[in-house]
């Protein structure tokens, strides 16, 4: 209910009303009018603005641990300074992880100094919060990161039993003998009988640290049938070796072959080490192995992350009865721009990460293409007030 100062401030009351009724009979029907739509206007003001921005990180936001002077500009327009006169609300949506999203969120806002809600950041594993049920009391290896950083993440998930590749060579360090565990990595490991552990799914959350290692080991556990160090089952026998042994689940977090760091050139990334063990894998066995795939452009990060928009918005605004135009902001036309335009939202391509303009046309067509973040901010906060005003 518009408050009473409002009303009295827009002439529609006067000082004396002795009371709603009486009142009543003095007000003509276009001043009611009126009321009604300065009452509907000033709920929309303090409701969603009409736009909403998904940020990639690496290459948009930051490079490495260096962040772009332009991100801190586009998120002060978000922050208020900007034509529509309010705070536009704004999500991250990275293909990186290996450290919980606490973690990484806190740091992330120290770099940009800006605050940062919970809801407002997702990683490419973050999605993986709803898989837990089907393994939380299940055995199961979790990849990538530092020592046993994504293990605690898989555990702040809910799953009981992740283990590392690097428990694994605590536990027989013949599984690969080219490497030998420093003091850090062996004080990051559990120990554990993997002889009597059938895995049932292999997680690779981040990019590994030791591809050697980590493809013989998720060999050794497909080729197992879940227990590391089992002989594969054999073609002939096929019936019985394969009823005892079960197939394990393949889970890739991030689909990236290219990533843009604090290097000139881009990274290879998680992508990267997929197509490595395809390669390995298909060369053992004859075929590649099936996985299941996360994070941008697959739509169940884009559904994911439209639901954690939802939920920022209903933080900030309350319930939300539509979704506001969403503009995807990202360098890589792979996964950001390929991703939000199956998804139905706008998207942005920036010419300071893995995108290079001097390469030819990007394989994904944006909405529009720019510099930076900041003159994509400008871009589409312009769009939206020309379309408002149209
Ligand atoms: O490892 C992260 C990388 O693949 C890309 O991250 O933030 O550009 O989605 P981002
Ligand atoms: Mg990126």
């Amino acid at each position: 209910m518009l408050a009473t100062s409002a009303l009295r401030s827009s002439g529609l009351i006067t000082r004396q009303a002795p009371s709603v009724y009486g009142r009543l009979s003095t007000v003509t029907r276009g001043e009611r009018l009126r009321k009604r739509s300065i009452q509907h206007d000033a709920r929309e003001l303090a409701k969603q603005p009409p736009v909403a921005f998904v940020f990639d990180i690496d290459g948009v936001l930051v490079h490495g641990p260096q962040p772009l002077d332009a991100a801190k500009r586009a998120l002060a327009i978000l922050d208020g300074a900007n034509p529509l006169g309010t705070k536009i609300p704004y999500l991250l949506l990275t293909n990186g992880g290996g450290v919980g999203e606490e973690i990484r969120r806190k740091r992330l806002a120290k770099q940009l100094e800006y605050d940062l809600s919970p809801n407002q950041y997702i990683q490419s594993h973050t999605v993986l919060k709803s898989a837990v049920d089907k393994y939380a009391d299940e055995h199961v290896l979790v990849l990538g990161g530092k020592f046993a950083d994504c293990r605690y993440v898989a555990e702040s998930y809910g799953f009981k039993n992740a283990y590392t590749t690097l428990d694994v060579h605590a536990w027989n360090p013949a599984v690969w003998p080219f490497h030998e565990l420093s003091s850090m990595e062996r004080e990051s490991t559990k120990a554990v009988d993997f002889a009597q552990t059938p895995i049932s799914a292999i997680f690779v959350f981040h990019d590994p640290r030791n591809w050697a290692l980590d493809i013989q080991i998720v060999c050794d556990v497909i080729q197992g049938g879940g227990i590391i160090g089992r002989r594969p089952s054999n073609q002939d026998k096929q019936s019985q070796d394969a009823a005892e042994q079960k197939s394990v689940e393949l889970v890739f977090c991030n689909p990236d072959l290219l990533w843009r760091s604090d290097f000139e050139r881009p990274r290879i990334g998680q992508g990267a080490f997929r197509e490595a063990f395809q390669a390995v894998f298909k060369a053992l066995t004859g075929a590649e192995y099936p996985y299941t795939q996360y994070g941008k452009p697959t739509r169940a990060t884009y559904k994911f992350a439209e639901q954690m928009l939802r939920d920022h918005l209903q933080e900030l605004y309350g319930p939300v009865r539509e979704l506001p135009q969403i503009y995807m902001v990202g360098d890589n036309p792979e996964s950001d721009i390929a991703g939000a335009n199956a998804a139905g939202w706008s998207s942005i391509l920036v010419h300071t990460g893995v995108y290079d303009p001097r390469q030819g046309p990007p394989m994904h067509q944006p909405t529009q293409e720019v510099e930076d973040v900041e003159e994509a901010v400008r871009w589409a906060i312009e769009r939206e007030m020309k379309q408002r005003s149209a």
